[in-house]
């Protein structure tokens, strides 16, 4: 069944009204931790669906990350493309709805972050698959899942952590599970890390 969040006019009114409460407005620090830890992710090609205002995006490809991110909302892209601007390493911007992206297997690494609970709920499954196709053999999803704390209606539609798991490990292999992570203060117990990976 088609929704409002199906459409990007929905978002795109969400950042014009400046209503967008998941902005952390910085990187997202669960995320900074992997880079600089550097035990699940070293420098390639990486993934951000759903980018929003780009944070991540451009904070990877400071460290060495051959960056791609993509929104269908053209507010969030002209935001993410001023504060890649002038930086030395640049990101593959893209303004196209992920459930048209061809189905190219071409990244080392996906990020996901409030996208997965930003999607109709009814296309999940869809959702991952298509994250899966992205990926090379033996390419990493981060996958940090908010919130995980039961909340009614949406968006973010709420994530049964078992529910995801069994999403995402139809087409990946869950090697990285966990709670205890750096989230903000508002996050804190209500998001979960799992990193998958693709081994066929
Ligand atoms: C809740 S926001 C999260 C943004 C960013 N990940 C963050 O953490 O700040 C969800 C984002 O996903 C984008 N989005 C939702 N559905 C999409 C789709 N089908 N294709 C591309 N982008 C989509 C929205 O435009 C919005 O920017």
């Amino acid at each position: 069944m088609s929704t409002q969040v199906d459409d990007p006019r929905f978002w795109d009114n969400r950042y014009i009204e400046n209503s967008s409460a998941w902005d952390l407005k910085t990187p997202t620090p669960v995320f900074v931790s992997l880079i600089k830890k550097g035990d699940f992710m070293s420098p390639g090609s990486l993934f951000i669906p759903g980018c929003g205002k780009g944070y991540d995006a451009v904070y990877a490809a400071e460290h060495g990350y051959n960056v791609t991110a993509l929104d269908f909302s053209e507010q969030a892209l002209m935001f993410a493309k001023q504060l890649a601007a002038g930086k030395d390493q640049k990101v593959n911007f893209l303004c196209e709805d992920i459930f048209n992206l061809e189905e190219i297997p071409q990244y080392d690494y996906i990020f996901e972050y409030a996208t997965y609970c930003a999607i109709n709920p009814d296309r999940r499954t869809e959702f991952a698959r298509k994250l899966s196709s992205l990926l090379k053999k033996e390419g990493k999803l981060i996958a940090l899942l908010f919130p995980v704390d039961g909340r009614l209606g949406g968006p973010p539609f709420n994530i049964n952590v078992t529910e995801a798991y069994g999403i995402f490990s139809t087409y990946l292999n869950l090697i990285f599970s966990s709670k205890v992570i750096d989230s903000v203060k508002p996050r804190m117990g209500r998001e979960v890390l799992h990193i998958y990976k693709k081994t066929a």
